[in-house]
């Protein structure tokens, strides 16, 4: 198959690519750069199968782009996955993270392509205790960016009901491994290259979230992908069965740089990291499931898989 992968050098869109092309599909990245990088994609430049385009969905190019072959499919990837560049302009998640969904529709309809898998989050749950069936409602988001990816779900189903779009909308967890762009571990990391004696945690280190490994994370979505035909739109939860602390992450940070004994790790004093942040939740898995696919790493083994290949990353830098 033909097909966009938008987001395509930002961490879970360049996993995206090397599988759909060792899948055999033909792919075409796109991506501003606005957070992603070249480095992700470079292993795959030359192939006559995939081609990287810098281009904002924003931009009229991308339109242009969406008609110069029959695309089969695109898996809308991009969006804004910086929290605090959220929260310093209310505008960024509106245009970053709905707008690039309504551009991304538009153009599908305006052009013909039948098949949209949407990267959609949590987040459009809002602050809820119990595990969140995909049926849950009302879907109430605390945060701008849970709310335009909930615009954006909204916008995917009218246009896959009016304009023909089989849609596949999946709602994703703290999605964790190599090529992080963003996220908890990395923050950490980043914090202790800066200053190895102290950690500040966002947070009192009580939050405690699903953490999938972005391996994982790819093989539901394909999965759902081949086996399951939307009329016109199917939504579903995937994750782990599991979840991590965010003072066992800040821990293992801590022991695999080596740096045990020799960090105050100081906690804050709310259980929200952030204003907006969802501090605890869980997915009801049953839809997931049912198709034969669970998480292979729990919680706490993605978490510890991706602080190695963040430090991994890192050293070979
Ligand atoms: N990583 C997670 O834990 C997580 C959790 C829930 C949902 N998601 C969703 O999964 C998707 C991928 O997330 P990620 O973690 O890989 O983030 P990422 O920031 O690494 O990737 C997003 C990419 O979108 C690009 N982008 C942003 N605006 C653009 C525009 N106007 N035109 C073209 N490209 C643009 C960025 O440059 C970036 O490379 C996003 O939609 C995100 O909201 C991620």
């Amino acid at each position: 198959m033909r097909i966009i992968v938008t987001g395509g050098a930002g961490f879970i869109g360049s996993h995206l690519c090397d599988r759909l092309v060792e899948e055999g599909h033909s792919v075409v990245a796109v991506d501003d750069l606005s957070l992603g990088r070249t480095e992700n994609l470079a292993h795959l430049a030359g192939r006559a199968d995939f081609r990287f385009e810098e281009v904002s969905i924003l931009d009229p190019a991308f339109d242009t782009l969406v008609g110069e072959v029959d695309f089969d499919a695109v898996f809308h990837m991009a969006a804004n996955s910086d929290i605090q560049a959220g929260s310093r302009d209310r505008r960024v998640d509106l245009d970053r993270t709905f707008l690039t969904t309504w551009h991304v529709c538009e153009s599908m309809a305006r052009h013909g392509v039948r098949q949209l898998v949407f990267a959609s989050t949590s987040a459009i749950y809002g602050d809820v205790p119990e595990a969140t069936h995909e049926n849950h409602g009302p879907l109430i988001p605390i945060s701008f960016y849970g709310a335009a990816k909930l615009a954006g779900e909204a916008y995917c189903s009218a246009y896959a009901h009016r304009h023909d779009i089989r849609t596949w909308v999946y709602r994703f967890p703290n999605v964790v491994g190599s090529r992080a762009t963003h996220g908890v571990i990395l923050d950490f990391v980043e914090k202790l290259e800066k200053d190895g004696s102290v950690l500040d945690v966002l947070g009192d280190g009580t939050q405690e979230k699903p953490y999938l490994y972005v391996h994982d994370l790819l093989d539901a979505m394909l999965l759902g992908w081949d086996r399951v035909v939307p009329a016109p739109l199917e939504v579903f939860n995937i994750g782990p069965e599991s979840a991590t602390r965010v003072r066992s992450i800040a821990e293992a940070v801590v022991a695999a740089m080596g740096l045990r004994g020799e960090v105050e790790i100081r906690y804050g004093d709310e259980p929200r990291g952030w204003p907006g942040d969802v501090p605890r939740f869980a997915y009801d898995l049953g839809k997931i499931h049912a198709l034969g696919w669970k998480a292979a790493n729990t919680s706490d083994e993605a978490m510890r898989r991706a602080v190695k290949d963040v430090l991994a990353e890192r050293s070979a830098a």
